[in-house]
């Protein structure tokens, strides 16, 4: 603290300026700027982070000349987007929030910073919070989904992954929680478009996973590019340093996102740069990211009298204090040195590629089977087809990291491996997003040669993603004409087909999910995607995720989520007059939590407490489940609870919790659910806090889809209320 008192003492305008200077190094670019050479503005103390370097020993060599050949000799802060691993890539997010297992997500946040931390980088621009509600938007590809107590519980097991117990080991990284807040619901679903929602909305849906975040001490926050109500994020003082720093008092740095600062002229609520950099720091953005805003603008805001030198100085302060909070002033090469010795690395490399093949198998959700999956143990070929059977870089999906594209397990690598080159035929048929039809006769050749046939379709990894909206949300290019082709020609062989489909959203597609015997929501499970998907293919690991977003059958249906609120006229068949469409069903193909397994479960006999219940106490559930299925499976028990009678209309269902079981054939057990009876306060009429007294609808089950719930009431009381 002292230290950090006497630097900034003796910072200059210039060099203070620097520390709030965010660079990229030339190595991945986001934005529209391209970077030149940075070393002379490192050696004038103009820049205090760079983004994007990668390589332990560039990190070093740039780090050397902060530290050694600087005026002040304050170290740099290193950041990289580090969104599900860095070289070691696990599924996207949206793929990892479907094992509803927090231990599971800290562990591989864990091992991503390991990785990316003896790489030299010490900040993450992860997690990615933003609850989405519109798969059209590219970006649900890397957060937790739609619900916002799941996108919580994402929060906090990600931040204590990434930052360990102390930031300043050499092995954790910074984590900033990003996009605050509501980037999720850009009109349309088109990226950076604007978003205007409701203050219910904004605090019940999208604020509560960044609230979690700074709970669990998360370093950092970036506000989204986007405009909440006519308030660019980047310069909303009401929610950054009114909410942020104010309500939930955060304390860490504010990083902008790139050139964010700058476009609020484009925004139109900055006449110039000066303007711009005065509404972004008055609102408590530390760090500018690319816009040169700070750099250029703070020196002519401060004449004009926009800012004080005291906010600039609070600001330097906040990154002086996360850098030493990093460890980066007692030891500012603690990351990327060390290399362990060859034995221990390739250990090391070995737990990582572990990791990454148990969690891509769990994260796989089987849509659909109909007696195709496990594959048949016995002899036959498998013909595999399609444009991402065999395609290593496309595994990785969007935010690679420092991941070369070469080296992730394809399916047909996966599949070869456990059942020999022999037993697997591959034709891709078409390209991912091309035009040509040359090679499907050849894929359908397979089809006679083998005895199953698996189809590997889907988005290609960079239609997901940052500047990735997608409007129509079917199979890219030919995709659609090879999978009927296959199916017409798998239907005269009576062979059934079973669909893998990579996406970094809900594809809309039920005309191929109604033909198939089998589909597996494979996303972008990463480097081991090939073995993970060969793993459940056959059957040696059963399936378990559950889809963290509703799946649509429609487009027109967007957005679909579980937690609507109840109309005043329900669906109705015999009503015309009742909340529906002419042409489709309100219900989605494939509800939240939907994802099967090779086992059969039932639950029954819900138990909840029979005495009323008051704020402070937690409620116990207990639920029976059995597994009459042939194989030892797990399942996933979601609770939603309900209140039908509200000061304010609650949501239908709204998530409180989740556990899993896993039974043998034939074995039952009991599954505990703790709910704190706290948790189903809500925001009153006023939009503040209330518990209120009444019944409250406990529903447990499978997935979100009401008729498949077990429901029972239990009776909230006011304290002292009870008898
Ligand atoms: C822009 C993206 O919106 C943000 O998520 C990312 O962290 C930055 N670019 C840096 O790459």
């Amino acid at each position: 603290m002292q230290r950090i008192d006497e630097l900034l003492r003796a910072m200059t305008l210039s060099e203070k300026l620097g520390q709030l200077t965010m660079t990229a190094a030339g190595y991945a670019v986001t934005g529209p700027i391209i970077v030149g050479d940075s070393t002379a503005a490192i050696r004038a103390g103009r820049i205090g982070s760079l983004l994007n370097l990668v390589g332990a020993e560039h990190v070093r060599e740039m780090q050397r000349l902060a530290v050694e050949e600087s005026r002040l000799g304050i170290p740099l802060l290193f950041a990289l987007d580090v969104v599900h691993g860095y070289r070691t890539l696990f599924p996207i997010p949206l793929a990892e929030a479907g094992l509803f297992d927090p231990e599971a997500w800290t562990m591989t946040a864990r091992e991503a910073a390991r990785e990316a931390a003896a790489g030299g980088v010490a900040m993450t621009f992860a997690p990615m919070l933003d609850v989405s509600r519109d798969p059209r938007w590219g970006r649900c590809a890397e957060g937790p989904g739609e619900d916002a107590w799941l996108g919580a519980r994402f929060a906090e097991a990600k931040v204590r992954g990434f930052q360990g117990i102390d930031l300043a080991a050499g092995d954790t990284l910074a984590a900033v929680a990003k996009h605050f807040c509501a980037y999720g619901a850009v009109t349309a679903g088109r990226d950076y478009a604007s978003v205007d929602i409701s203050e219910r909305t904004l605090h019940e849906v999208y604020m509560p996973p960044f609230e979690a975040a700074v709970r669990s001490g998360v370093a950092a926050v970036m506000p989204a590019f986007t405009d909440l109500a006519g308030i660019p994020m980047s310069a909303n003082a009401a929610l950054l340093a009114g909410w942020l720093r104010g309500r939930w008092g955060f304390d860490g740095v504010i990083i902008s996102d790139y050139n964010a600062i700058a476009e609020l002229c484009r925004h139109g609520v900055a006449a110039d740069l000066a303007q711009a950099a005065a509404l972004a720091l008055k609102a408590g953005v530390d760090i500018d990211m690319m816009a040169e805003a700070y750099r250029q603008g703070l020196p002519v805001a401060l004449e004009r009298g926009l800012v004080e030198i005291a906010d600039i100085d609070r600001s330097v302060h906040r990154v002086l204090e996360l850098k030493r909070r990093l460890g980066l002033f007692d030891d500012p090469y603690r990351r990327g040195s060390g290399a362990p010795g060859a034995a221990a690395g390739a250990a090391q490399e070995a737990s990582r590629r572990h990791l990454a093949r148990s969690v891509a198998a769990r994260a796989i959700v089987m849509l659909k089977n109909e007696g195709v999956l496990p594959l048949p143990a016995s002899g036959g070929r498998v013909a595999l087809i399609g444009p991402l059977a065999d395609a290593s870089a496309e595994m990785r999906g969007p935010w690679w990291g420092a991941a070369d594209p070469d080296g992730h397990v394809t399916v047909a690598a996966g599949l070869r491996a456990l059942l020999g080159d022999g037993r697997v035929l591959h034709a891709p048929g078409v390209e991912i997003d091309g035009d040509g039809l040359a090679g499907i006769e050849a894929a359908l050749e397979l089809c006679a040669q083998a005895q199953s046939i698996v189809l590997c379709l889907g988005e290609a990894a960079v239609m997901s993603g940052e500047a990735a909206s997608r409007a129509h949300l079917d199979l890219p290019g030919e995709q659609r004409r090879l999978a009927e082709a296959v199916f017409e020609r798998a239907a005269l062989q009576r062979k059934p087909v079973v669909v893998i489909l990579f996406s970094g959203r809900p594809l809309i597609v039920p005309w191929l999910t109604d033909k198939a015997g089998a589909v597996l929501a494979a996303w972008f499970l990463g480097s081991e995607a090939g073995n993970a998907l060969a793993d459940v293919l056959t059957g040696r690991i059963g399936p378990s995720g559950r889809t963290a977003v509703s799946w649509p059958r429609a487009g027109g249906q967007i957005p679909l989520f579980f937690g609507e609120r109840p109309t005043g006229r329900p669906a109705n068949p015999a009503d015309r007059f009742t909340s529906k469409y002419l042409d489709v069903s309100n219900e989605p193909l494939y509800p939240f939590g939907h994802g099967l397994t090779y086992g059969a479960f039932t639950l029954a006999n819900l138990r909840v407490p029979g005495v009323p219940v008051g704020e402070h106490e937690t409620v116990v559930i207990r639920v029976d489940v059995a597994n009459a299925g042939e194989r030892t499976a797990e399942e996933t028990v979601f609770l939603f609870t309900h209140a039908r009678l509200a000061s304010v209309v609650r949501p239908l269902l709204e998530l409180k919790g989740f556990a899993k079981i896993r039974l043998e054939p034939g074995q039952s057990g009991t599954v505990t659910l703790l709910l704190a009876a706290a948790e189903l306060k809500f925001l009153g009429v006023d939009l503040a806090p209330v518990f209120e007294p009444g019944e409250v609808e406990i529903l447990v089950g499978p997935c979100a889809d009401r008729s498949r719930l077990l429901v029972a009431t239990i009776r909230l009381v006011t304290q002292g209320a009870r008898p």
